[in-house]
C-alpha cells in the first residue's frame, strides 16, 4: 500500500469555548491519484475537516502530516501542495477583476514570472479548464456559475498543487453543468495525478466520482472504504439509512435527493452524551451503544466501521 500524501490524523476542532467539538478525533488519509468521498448530512462537519485540512480553522487535538511528516498549518509547504474549491466560486473572487487577473494572482503571490508570463500561464490554465480567452476577460458576476467554478479549479490548480480539496464543488450548479465539472474534476486526476477529498452530501456523485467513500456523521468518521463497498454493502446502521434513502445511485438518472434525516447528537448543555451519536435514531442500538462511544475499526480488508453492532448483509 502506498503511503499517503497527505492527511488529517485524529483530528478535532471546536469552534470556540463553551461549544462541543464539531469534529471529534477525525482521520482523513488522501493517496497519490486518489479521489476520497465525504458524505454526511447538513452540519455533520464536512466543511470543519476540509477547513481543518485547509489550516483554515485550528485543531484542538490532532495533525497534519505531508508526505509522511507533521506540518503546521500555516507552513508554506501545506499552501503550495493543498489547494481548494469551494461551492460558490463567485464568492472567493475579487468581484471587480477579471476571470484572468483572479487565476494569475497565486503566480504573482508566490513571485513567479514576469507580468505578461503569468497572464499567459493564466489563460493557458483556463483553456485547459474550458474557459476560452474572452470569458477569461470578464468579471466573476458576468459569468455563469459553471464557467466560474471552472475558473476557479484554474486558479486552484495553476501552482500544480499535490492535493486538491473539493467542497461541495457542484451542490450549487445545474444538473448538467455538474456532470460537467465532475468529468473536469475525473480529467484533472488522471492527467495530474491529483489526490482530491470531494464533500457532498449526494451519494449518487460521490458512488460516480470516487474512489474511497468516507461517512461521517455527527462529527466523527463512522465508516470508510471503498466507494463501490459503501454504495453496495454499507455496514454502518447510518450509511445503511442514507442508503435507503436514495433511491438510485446511477447519476445518469440525475441527482440523488439531497439527504435529510434528523440528526441523532443528543447534547445537554452543549455537551455531548458517551457513547454512539446515533443511538438515538438507530434501530440496532442496544445499552452498551449509549454506554461506549464505538470506534472505527476494520472490518474487512480497507473498509472500516464504527459501529458496535455493524449491519450484516448476510444474516
Ligand atoms: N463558524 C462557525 N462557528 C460556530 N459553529 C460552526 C461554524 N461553522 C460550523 N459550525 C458548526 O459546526 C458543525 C459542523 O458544521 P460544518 O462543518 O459546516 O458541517 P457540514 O459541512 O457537514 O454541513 C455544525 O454544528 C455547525 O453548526
Ligand atoms: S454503535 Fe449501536 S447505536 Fe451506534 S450505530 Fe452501531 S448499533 Fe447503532
Ligand atoms: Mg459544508
Amino acid at each position: 500500500m502506498k503511503q499517503p500524501i497527505f492527511t488529517l490524523e485524529n483530528g478535532s476542532v471546536r469552534y470556540g469555548h463553551g461549544h462541543p467539538d464539531a469534529v471529534s478525533d477525525v482521520t482523513v488519509r488522501l493517496y497519490p491519484g486518489e479521489i476520497l468521498g465525504l458524505v454526511g448530512e447538513s452540519g455533520c462537519g464536512k466543511s470543519t475537516t476540509a477547513r481543518a485540512m485547509l489550516g483554515l480553522v485550528p485543531l484542538s487535538a490532532g495533525r497534519l502530516t505531508l508526505h509522511g511528516t507533521p506540518v503546521n498549518p500555516h507552513d508554506r509547504r501545506l499552501r503550495a501542495a493543498v489547494q481548494a474549491i469551494f461551492q460558490n466560486p463567485a464568492a472567493s473572487f475579487n468581484p471587480r477583476r477579471s476571470l484572468l487577473d483572479s487565476v494569475a494572482e497565486p503566480l504573482r503571490v508566490h513571485g513567479q514570472g514576469t507580468a505578461r508570463q503569468r497572464r499567459e500561464r493564466a489563460l493557458e490554465e483556463l483553456d485547459r479548464v474550458g474557459v476560452t480567452a474572452q470569458m477569461a476577460a470578464r468579471r466573476p458576476n458576468e459569468v455563469s456559475g459553471g464557467q466560474c467554478q471552472r475558473a476557479a479549479i484554474a486558479r486552484a490548480t495553476i501552482l500544480r498543487p499535490e492535493v486538491l480539496v473539493c467542497d461541495e464543488p457542484v451542490s450549487a450548479l445545474d444538473v448538467s453543468i455538474q456532470a460537467q465539472i465532475l468529468e473536469l474534476l475525473a480529467e484533472l486526476r488522471t492527467e495530474q495525478g491529483l489526490a482530491m477529498l470531494f464533500i457532498s452530501h449526494d451519494l449518487g456523485v460521490v458512488a460516480s466520482l470516487c474512489d474511497r467513500t468516507a461517512v461521517m456523521y455527527a462529527g466523527r468518521m463512522v465508516e470508510q472504504g471503498a466507494a463501490t463497498e459503501i454504495a453496495g454493502n454499507p455496514r454502518h446502521p447510518y450509511s445503511v439509512a442514507l442508503q435507503d434513502a436514495v433511491p438510485s445511485l446511477d447519476l445518469s438518472d440525475g441527482l440523488a435527493p439531497r439527504i435529510r434525516t434528523r440528526t441523532g447528537a443528543d447534547d445537554v448543555d452543549g455537551r455531548l452524551l458517551p457513547g454512539c451519536r446515533f443511538a438515538a435514531l438507530c434501530p440496532s442500538a442496544t445499552p452498551e451503544c449509549t454506554a461506549a462511544a464505538p470506534v472505527l475499526a476494520e472490518l474487512a480488508p480497507r473498509h472500516e466501521v464504527a459501529c458496535h453492532h455493524p449491519f450484516d448483509p448476510a444474516p
